[in-house]
């Protein structure tokens, strides 16, 4: 395949740009992914850009954050469409390892994170997920040794694992969270949005605009668990099987203290048919 931007498919490559780029007094950036890019993973590449000189986005399906009878078999691939929109933000690099190179024969590192990834959200969903998702991202970050690195809010108790797991393991990448980019109709961006049916799709925005009524309602001072069971109520309803919806402390994820004073984060995961949404917004 002809390609259009700079491709480094093993350790070794990735490194060479990297090490002469700080050779150059260069900072460098990398925005990791699992492909099937869209402006949400676009954002991240513009957002970095405004912090660093070089970026470097990778590109990896990793097959340790799936369960079996999870979608790692039909996950969207377009590595060419992929190249060339990274290559319209201006991606100085594409990291798009294989599975040989990330998990040789006689692999036997788990990296097991606890904290926010054991808050009964996305962990009791999927128990396997964040285990699988620290290894890779711990490997991906000391492979490029990137200044910072940046991962979207839509996952947010991924984002708040990931910068935990960084600062205990003392792997030196500053973090960042980058915002939820919405579809008009506010639905958040997915890859997984396209497994939707023109039905589905229709109702899927339902699920963003049920956080915002509960966090309005939360401010206003009403009963989280009387505006929550709501919530549940309304989306099952609208043709969601809900997994949770939840208010809970933004930094920890620890339950919210009746009468305390704390930054409080609304987050939710729902099927809808056979696709999973999971969203969040601050209250
Ligand atoms: O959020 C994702 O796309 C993935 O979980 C990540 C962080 C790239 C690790 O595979």
């Amino acid at each position: 395949m002809k390609t259009i931007i700079p491709v480094a498919r093993d350790i070794k490559s990735l490194r060479k740009r990297i090490v002469r780029w700080r050779g150059q007094g260069l900072k460098t950036a990398l925005v990791p992914t699992m492909g099937a890019l869209h402006d949400g993973h676009l954002s991240l590449v513009d957002a970095v850009h405004k912090k660093a000189d070089r970026v470097v986005a990778s590109i990896y399906i990793n097959p340790t954050q799936f369960a079996a009878g999870e979608d790692l078999s039909t996950y969207p691939r377009d590595e060419a469409g992929d190249l060339k929109k990274l290559k319209s933000h201006k991606t100085n690099l594409a990291y798009v390892p294989d599975n040989t190179e990330m998990y040789p024969d006689g692999f036997s590192t788990t990296v097991s994170v606890s904290g926010p990834a054991n808050a009964g959200l996305e962990d009791k969903h999927r128990p396997h997920f964040f285990d699988g998702v620290a290894t890779i991202v711990a490997k991906l970050l000391i492979q490029a040794r990137c200044d910072i690195a940046i991962f979207g809010e839509k996952d947010y108790q991924q984002l708040l694992v990931i910068t935990h797991m960084a600062r205990d393991l003392n792997i030196p990448t500053q973090i960042y969270g980058g915002e939820t980019i919405r579809e008009i109709d506010g639905l958040a961006m997915s890859s997984r949005n396209m497994y939707l049916s023109d039905k589905e799709r229709e109702i899927a925005p339902s699920l963003h605009k049920v956080l915002q009524d509960t966090a309005e309602k939360l401010r206003a001072g009403k009963v989280p668990k009387t505006v929550l069971a709501s919530a549940k109520r309304t989306l099952t309803k609208t043709g969601f099987k809900t997994d949770y919806v939840e208010a809970r402390n933004a930094e920890t994820l620890a339950h919210l203290t009746p009468g305390k004073d704390e930054p409080v984060r609304l987050l939710a995961a729902a099927h809808l048919g056979k696709t999973r949404l999971i969203d969040n917004i601050a209250v």
